[in-house]
């Protein structure tokens, strides 16, 4: 290949494609954005709908969604099937999954992101990575790296130690390149340590093509290069934006001159080609592709199974929940939330959804014929993204005439079952939320029918955590879903009837107040002067609250379920292990309950007598387990002695601290049901 050949494929030449080469029979590369479900046909050069009537998919539910399940294996169907409609859209790369770690529960893509947690992240990671290329469709893992916040996302600089770094903002996407061996990466908008992601030695040619060994291509968010040179030489393999003219960017014309000036070697170049090549090779270009597929039933499924997975109880304290259907003659639901739809909105890529049930038409499809359902709208969500902060601040006002008409209908039903939340307006892109406060007025409306019909249900849907404090303390029952995708409505609606029995559990610490978290707490988001100093370091989400000692208003972990759940005899296989042991558990999950019921049985390890600064604990292995009314399962967790190893910020390397480790299951972050100790020499 010329040099020209060559460079003409390190930019994009439209919207989500980059070159190939007509001479040598290579195929252009095309991607679409996720993490939803491919998002609806945008035009080639220019932001704006192309309007074509076959670009509708399935819409997956949001991130946190998924992370709630706490199944590898709806992550790995997520995948798949999103992989499937890929190539029926004719992509050859997904952006997706989107993982950063949720430091701030503010962050307006918490609901794209999966958790607080890197193990977690890392388990949800590897398999979603794994189901989208099973279709021989990239995943391009993004944004790398410590995007964790919207303010200021093009140009704030993220300090960040190296072992908060390597502890708790990298592992899942260690684990998604080693072992979901994702083709494509995506770099951050931000900053990280002094240097945007686009062009960080230390991250992209160090840490990722170096330590990894990422043979797969590095290419740039959208608008997110800021150089030739460096950018050239520090890892970026392929310059994405938003607006041509194409031969203009840093990775196009600029980069030839920069090779010839001998700024940037030849070599350099071909690599880079290689790597995109690499990706074309598993692709486009794969001997045995398959079709694809899209909107198909099994994908319906796929969604249905996550939703209904992600679904978590919070509070069930008068048993309203599974419904009585057989006592009840109506039900008032009310909220806006029941009739809104969640495929797109804000900023940032949505889906055309095929469809969408909402939560009003699947409480009809399920109880309609035998119960009179009623609705009211209770509130108006009158919200984008880009308001100001007038505007913003009128549509919190709670609208009296909507509530007294909520009211009206709860007070003549014999259930009501409010939903409130938030929608993709309100949690969006580029914005972070301004506070954690339940936005239209939705506390003022849950008060009101909650005193007009003592049998009320809360259903909040969202993405990420709310101030829900009040709810807790005067609501009787709660409900948490998400932005649940096409089958959300029925899902929720199975959920609520007991076909299906609540089993996800929170991805994320819900605060009691804003400053009890971290970030808050230390005064250090979003910053000042275009820095966020992350001086907590490792001390993210749940460690800590548990290291700090502080309560949640729901801890990591948390979520109920209609049976009940008995853990005992936690065994581990010796009592004492050397580095790079494994170290096996085994304990019994008894179903002593009515229903039956998935657990999510949670493993944490805590160092007795830290001398590193450890956490109080942390999570190193899980598992979702069925268990039938009246069964009893043993349930066996593994973890190597090399997981308990802390990062040392000035050997720069890995040590295991020896000593007494506890090693603590339960059904939550807070809810430890076994305990055993072991021996690390
Ligand atoms: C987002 C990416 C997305 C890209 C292309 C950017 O604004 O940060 O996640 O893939 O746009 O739509």
């Amino acid at each position: 290949m010329t040099l020209k050949e060559k460079i003409a494929m390190l930019h994009g030449n439209s919207l989500f494609s980059s070159a190939g080469d007509e001479r040598l029979g290579i195929p252009e590369l095309t991607c679409d954005d996720g993490p939803l479900g491919v998002r609806e046909e945008v035009q080639r050069n220019v932001w704006g709908a192309a309007n074509w009537t076959t670009d509708s998919a399935t819409f997956f539910p949001n991130g946190s969604a998924l992370a709630a399940t706490w199944s590898p294996a709806l992550a790995y169907r997520f995948g798949e099937a999103m992989g499937q409609e890929a190539l029926a859209r004719k992509k050859n790369i997904m952006l997706a999954p989107a993982f950063n770690i949720c430091r701030t529960p503010l962050c307006g893509r918490t609901y794209e992101y999966f958790s607080e947690d890197p193990y977690l992240n890392a388990q949800l990671a590897v398999s979603d990575v794994k189901g989208i290329q099973s279709q021989h469709v990239s995943a391009c893992i993004k944004h790398f790296a410590v995007n964790n916040q919207e303010t200021w996302r093009d140009s704030v600089n993220a300090v960040v130690d190296e072992r908060a770094l390597r502890e708790i903002y990298l592992p899942a996407f260690k684990a998604a390149v080693e072992q979901g061996h994702a083709w494509t990466l995506m770099s951050a908008y931000n900053l990280v340590n002094g240097e945007h992601c686009s062009e960080n030695e230390f991250l992209l040619n160090k840490v990722l093509k170096g330590e990894w060994g990422f043979k797969g291509m590095v290419m740039s968010d959208w608008g997110g290069t800021h150089s030739t040179v460096n950018a050239a030489n520090n890892g970026l393999d392929l310059e994405m934006g938003s607006q041509g003219p194409y031969d203009k960017w840093y990775f196009a014309d600029p980069l030839y001159d920069a090779v010839k000036a001998g700024k940037v070697s030849e070599k350099t170049i071909d690599d880079k080609v290689r790597r995109i090549l690499w990706v074309i090779y598993h692709t486009s270009l794969s001997a045995d592709r398959p079709q694809g597929s899209i909107n198909t039933p099994e994908h319906s499924k796929t969604a249905y199974d996550i939703a209904s997975e992600s679904i978590v109880l919070l509070k069930n304290q008068k048993n309203m929940l599974p419904l009585n259907t057989a006592g009840i003659k109506s039900i008032a639901v009310i909220g806006d939330n029941a009739i809104h739809t969640f495929a797109s909105g804000g900023f940032g890529a949505g889906v055309k959804a095929r469809y969408e049930v909402t939560a009003l038409q699947g409480i009809r499809s399920r109880l309609g014929k035998t119960i009179d359902i009623r609705f009211a709208q209770g509130y108006k969500p009158d919200y984008k993204f880009n308001y100001t902060a007038q505007q913003k601040a009128a549509a919190n006002i709670p609208n009296q005439q909507m509530i007294n008409d909520a009211v009206t209908v709860a007070k003549s039903s014999d259930i009501a079952i409010v939903f409130i939340g938030s929608n993709r307006d309100y949690e969006s892109e580029s914005k972070d939320r301004p506070n954690l406060q339940l936005p239209f007025g939705e506390q003022q409306l849950v008060d009101a029918v909650t005193a007009a019909n003592p049998n009320t249900i809360i259903v909040v849907i969202a993405g990420a955590p709310y101030d829900i404090g009040d709810i807790k303390k005067n609501n009787s029952t709660i409900v948490w879903s998400w932005f649940n995708g096409s089958e959300g409505g029925n899902a929720l609606a199975d959920v609520l009837t007991g076909k299906i029995d609540p089993s996800g559990k929170l991805p994320f610490t819900f605060p009691a107040a804003l400053n009890d978290s971290p970030a808050h707490a230390l005064g250090t988001f979003p910053g000042s002067n275009l820095t966020a100093d992350y001086k907590e370091g490792i001390l993210v989400g749940y460690r800590w609250f548990d290291t700090k000692k502080i309560d949640p208003l729901y801890c990591f972990g948390y979520g109920l379920s209609y049976t009940n759940f008995k853990l005992s005899s936690l065994k581990t296989d010796k009592k004492d292990y050397k580095t790079g042991e494994s170290v096996s558990t085994w304990l019994n999950l008894k179903n002593t309950g009515k229903y039956a019921g998935k657990e999510v049985v949670q493993l944490y390890v805590s160092k007795v007598d830290t001398k590193e600064d450890q956490p109080e604990k942390q999570l190193k292995a899980f598992k979702k387990i069925l268990v039938t009314p009246g069964d009893t399962k043993q349930v066996a967790l593994n973890f190597n002695v090399n997981d308990l190893a802390y990062f040392d910020d000035n050997l720069h390397k890995w040590v295991v601290e020896p000593g007494e480790y506890k090693i603590l299951a339960g059904v939550s972050s807070r809810d430890i049901k076994e305990t055993a100790v072991i021996n690390v020499n």
